[in-house]
């Protein structure tokens, strides 16, 4: 990736291509700017829209790394279509003139219940990557959890703020070695652990197999999957599909392993990826500090039923012991609002900063986060909740 894919013509050039491809981007999307007219980032009035500009600024095997799902993509889509399926119950006649949507997470104070979700390799996105998501998030007073896939080293993005930070685990190469990256991230400052179970296996992305990949991720992104992981691990270099099994410590992970990690940790361990009130269960009776509702953002099992509707059963059976957070697909005040309303504690967002990254760099991010917010701020008033504390089941009407 050089510079020049961030000038101003480039950019040009490709929302010029991206429109003549796609006559319909532009109606649907009801844009106010054309291809001969980047819009400045104040022009930009939903999330929804950083998306073809991000598209437009960086490569193209880059932006389907970060667009795509897994197979036919049916839980990237249906993460979004499951929130069409609950309404609201606003209230009226409460005086919300103290609008507050800040919250304590793991002690804490957040300015909105809104986390930026780990993804890999922002770098992808702005040569800045890490560095200036980790000082967006600071900026409006949020966490960001880095993953472990970062493009900047763990150090540098802890340094980026002095903005409390969370450190997304995925173990390997060893057992040895995952304890080394452990103690690396929380020496380096990161205050919390979260630890992602639901990405044990490759996942088939068709996007990625179109660009002629043969890895998961682009070159420059070291993916759980990746070449270079491979290799430290002693495996052969991973075939085009039908793929070969192997063996690595991502698929072997079990509560043992939990046990282990939450001794040597010395700080919360949250674990990402539970999807049903059986697990949730077995996280809170083996110790977990938190977890994250999550189906990757669609991106490894597919038909994985969508977050917001796998969140009721896992809110009951955590029974208000640990703190349940959720992500995949979250892009409205409104979606933020149901998850709060089932009983979340917060939602993360993953794609969503990254096109705000790739689209304008720093201020993306910011402004995706600011967006999101204030949708959920205006959400919040016009139901007469003027907390999160008010926020109840109550708010929801099932289609
Ligand atoms: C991810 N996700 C992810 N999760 C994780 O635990 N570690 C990682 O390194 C990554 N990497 C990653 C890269 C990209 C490009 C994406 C889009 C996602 C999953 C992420 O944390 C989160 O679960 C989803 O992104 C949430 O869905 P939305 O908000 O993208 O719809
Ligand atoms: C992904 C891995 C890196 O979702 O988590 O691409």
């Amino acid at each position: 990736m050089t510079n020049d894919n961030y000038s101003r013509r480039s950019a040009l050039r490709n929302l010029a291509a991206l429109f003549a491809a796609s006559p319909l981007a532009k109606a649907q999307l009801d844009l106010p700017y054309t291809a001969a007219h980047v819009p400045s980032l104040d022009e930009l009035v939903n999330v929804f829209e950083f998306e073809p500009i991000c598209r437009a600024r960086i490569p193209k095997q880059n932006y389907d790394f970060i667009a795509g799902g897994v197979d036919a993509e049916w839980s990237l889509r249906h993460n979004r279509e499951a929130f069409d399926k609950i309404a609201l119950r606003p209230r009226m006649m409460v005086d919300t003139s103290g609008l507050d949507v800040s919250t304590t997470v793991f002690g804490d104070k957040l300015e909105m219940p809104i986390l930026i979700a780990p993804t890999a390799g922002h770098g992808l996105a702005n040569p800045e990557g890490e560095v200036a998501t980790a000082k967006a998030a600071a900026h409006v007073k949020t966490i960001l959890i880095l993953s472990t896939n970062s493009t900047q080293p763990y150090e540098k993005v802890a340094q980026a703020s002095t903005f409390p930070k969370w450190f997304q685990l995925y173990p390997g190469p060893d057992l040895e070695g995952t304890r080394e990256r452990v103690e690396r991230a929380v020496g380096a400052g990161f205050k919390l652990i979260c630890l992602t179970v639901d990405a044990g296996w490759n996942s088939h992305r068709e996007r990625l197999l179109r660009n002629r990949l043969r890895t998961q991720t682009p070159p420059g992104v070291n993916s759980p999957q990746s070449a270079r992981r491979r290799q430290r691990e002693g495996e052969e270099p991973q075939k085009p599909p039908p793929y070969r099994l192997s063996t690595t410590l991502m698929h072997r992970l079990d509560w043992r392993f939990f046990a282990d990690l939450k001794k040597y940790a010395k700080v919360p361990v949250i674990i990402k990826g539970i999807m049903t009130g059986e697990d949730a269960a077995l996280a809170v009776k083996h110790g977990a500090d938190g977890v994250v509702v999550s189906n990757h953002g669609g991106r490894y099992l597919d038909y994985a039923a969508a977050t917001i509707e796998m969140l009721p059963e896992v809110v009951k059976a955590v029974n208000g012991r640990i703190p349940v957070l959720v992500d995949s697909g979250f892009r409205r005040g409104t979606d933020i609002l149901k998850a709060l309303a089932i009983g979340a504690k917060a939602v993360c967002v993953g794609r969503p900063p990254l096109w705000g990254l790739g689209a304008y760099g720093e201020q993306g991010v910011v402004r995706v986060l600011e967006l999101l917010q204030s949708e959920l701020a205006l959400a919040m008033g016009l139901s007469g909740r003027s907390n999160l504390a008010s926020i109840d089941h109550s708010l929801l009407k099932y289609q």
